[in-house]
């Protein structure tokens, strides 16, 4: 087992019985308490965001019970060796949650020996099926390619940059059931998380603040989740907080969500200030939205010649045609001259699904799935999910059939 710890989840809706569990752990050398969760959903969440090896599971607990939660997690994440907690006569339980594949249990409260023993036990019979299976020893770092950056930029504010780039990310996460994340580098006045209704507490400028400690843990803790699934890092609650953010700190950050998710789809604002070419530089697809009226083709053609002298190759470039209908008048090639720049995407204007969607923050490819516009963006995000992950629909889960959870 060498050096590593045992990751431990301790999940009770009991504060004080999480304290107690977790006291009884803190002077074991090879177990590390990774979190505490009070409901199942929880649970579910910080083992997606913590990868814990052994979860300490309550059954009765508000929003979603242990044995919900077991069930889930199991299908989810079935390297995770999940224990039950449960008092004394709750045996139908105990049943039904070894049946939902937890791997052990316990009666509460646990004996310090006890708890300790049977985690160990857990974790071992984990390792040992991991070994008999040919996979790495390690379930929470198979090896996985790096994630995709995919940025959506423009030289032109109020073109449909953020409601493009909150529907791409949600349709992604729908498409690919992968991981997505959802970074806002529109610093001084981002609306990635008005537009998805969420409220954060903590935004990028926090995470910048503890950069001496970046690890992937501490970034995990300052994303917000949408309940498409998707998680979002946040821009600065204030302006004035965008001032400490450099270039530096976001390829920092990109490298790490790389490790950790399949998609980092980046929204921007109309500048060249080094944050965002620090996502631009990271960036598998550049998504170049533009609309089609004269001031925007004017602005887009300098933007894309920028783009060109910094080295940033047509391959990567595409254009996306915002509220886009047959009677422009101008057409593609006034925008992109010589340079074979390829339309991505053409965007129908929908005012009353875009701008209702807005108001109620809701993403309009879960509010109106069937409108044109979410159409054409599902479209495009099967597109990308083809084009990075070729035939294989899907991520490949650890496959463990239910019926071969064998060493209890
Ligand atoms: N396809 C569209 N149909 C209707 N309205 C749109 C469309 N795209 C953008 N809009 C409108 O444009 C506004 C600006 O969009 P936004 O995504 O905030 O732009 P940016 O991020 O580029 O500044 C939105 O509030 C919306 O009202
Ligand atoms: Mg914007």
């Amino acid at each position: 087992m060498g050096s590593k710890k045992i990751r431990v989840l301790i999940v009770d809706d009991v504060a004080e019985t999480r304290e107690n569990v977790s006291k009884l752990l803190l002077l074991e050398d090879d177990i590390q308490v990774v979190g505490e969760a009070g409901n199942g959903e929880e649970a579910i969440s910080l083992s997606r965001s913590l990868q814990p090896d052994v979860v300490l599971m309550d059954i009765n607990m508000p929003v979603m019970d242990g044995i919900t939660a077991t069930e889930k997690l199991t299908m989810e994440m079935p390297q995770v060796g999940i224990i039950i907690m449960s008092v004394q006569g709750e045996q139908e339980y105990l049943r039904k949650a070894m049946m939902a594949g937890a791997r052990e249990y316990l009666i509460k409260p646990p004996s310090g020996d006890d708890l300790v023993a049977t985690i160990r036990r857990v974790y071992e019979v984990e390792c040992k099926r991991r070994l008999s299976q040919g996979l790495p020893p390690d379930g929470a770092k198979t090896v996985r390619e790096p994630g995709r950056v995919i940025t959506v930029f423009s030289t032109k504010g109020g073109v449909g940059k953020s409601i493009f780039a909150v529907n791409l990310a949600v349709s992604l996460q729908q498409v690919s059931k992968r991981r997505v994340v959802l970074l806002d580098l529109d610093l001084q006045f981002g609306d990635v998380a008005m537009l998805l209704d969420l409220l954060p507490k903590r935004s990028i400028a926090d995470l910048v603040s503890e950069m001496e400690h970046m690890d992937k843990d501490l970034v995990e803790a300052h994303l917000i989740e949408h309940d498409s699934g998707v998680r979002v890092l946040p821009a600065p609650l204030r302006p004035e907080y965008a001032e400490i953010i450099t270039g530096r700190h976001i390829e920092a950050i990109i490298n790490i969500l790389k490790d950790n998710y399949d998609y980092i789809i980046v929204d921007t604002c109309q500048s060249f200030q080094d944050t965002i070419l620090a996502a631009l530089d990271a960036s598998d697809l550049i998504y170049m939205l533009t609309t089609l009226d004269v001031p925007t083709i004017k602005n887009i053609k300098l933007g894309l010649d920028v783009m060109a002298s910094l080295h940033y190759g047509s391959d990567r470039i595409k254009l996306i045609l915002n509220r886009s209908t047959a009677e422009m008048g101008v057409s593609v090639r006034d925008l992109t001259g010589s340079v074979p720049y390829t339309v991505a995407c053409q965007l129908p204007s929908e005012g009353k699904v875009v701008v209702g969607s807005i108001n109620r923050g809701i993403p309009f490819v879960q509010s109106d799935p069937k409108s044109p516009i979410s159409q054409a963006i599902f479209e495009l995000a099967q597109q990308i999910n083809n084009q990075f992950h070729p035939g294989k629909g899907e991520p490949a889960k650890q496959k463990t059939p239910w019926f071969s959870r064998s060493g209890r």
